[in-house]
């Protein structure tokens, strides 16, 4: 099953959006196998934005996302890489569709409320950097063809 690497950034925590991002992808059927809330180190934000590293807006980046805590999570499903990049919309707010997480609570690029991986590469990289394997919890839901 797909496994992708999502983040509540530190404007996200700040203003107490955890469990309304918490609750839509509970509510689209995906399951959470990890969540912690955390400061980032540094080092561990460079390595994050790593391929980011020649952008202007590096130092931004990262000075931005070790500001505050963030609420790091690893959510498991059908496509779930692809359905929550569509669930939170555009990078840049102003093109964030209405009813996806950016386009309703974001207003600038800079401070989008929520990252989440791109690729299955980058869920891989990234759950790796963020959780150990025992802070992964694989539990069975009582799911059926219809409840799920
Ligand atoms: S994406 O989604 O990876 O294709 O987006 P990208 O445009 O490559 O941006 C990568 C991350 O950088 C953030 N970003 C910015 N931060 C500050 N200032 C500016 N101008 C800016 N432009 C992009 C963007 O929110 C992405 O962060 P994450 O955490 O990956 O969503």
């Amino acid at each position: 099953m797909e496994k992708t690497f999502l983040m509540v950034k530190p404007d996200g925590v700040q203003r107490q959006l955890i469990g309304d991002i918490v609750s839509r992808f509970e509510k689209k059927g995906f399951q959470l196998v990890g969540a912690k809330l955390m400061q980032i180190s540094t080092e561990l934000a460079e390595k994050h934005y790593g391929e980011h590293k020649e952008r202007p807006f590096f130092g931004e980046l990262v000075s931005f996302i070790t500001s505050g805590p963030v609420f790091a999570m690893v959510w498991q499903g059908e496509n779930v890489i692809a359905t929550a990049r569509q669930m939170m919309g555009a990078t840049n707010p102003k093109d964030s569709a209405p009813g996806t997480i950016r386009g309703e609570y974001a207003a600038t690029v800079s401070k989008n409320i929520i990252h989440g991986s791109d690729s299955p590469e980058s869920a891989e990289r990234e759950i790796g950097l963020f959780f150990s394997q025992e802070e992964l919890i694989e539990y069975t839901r009582l799911i059926n063809e219809w409840i799920y």
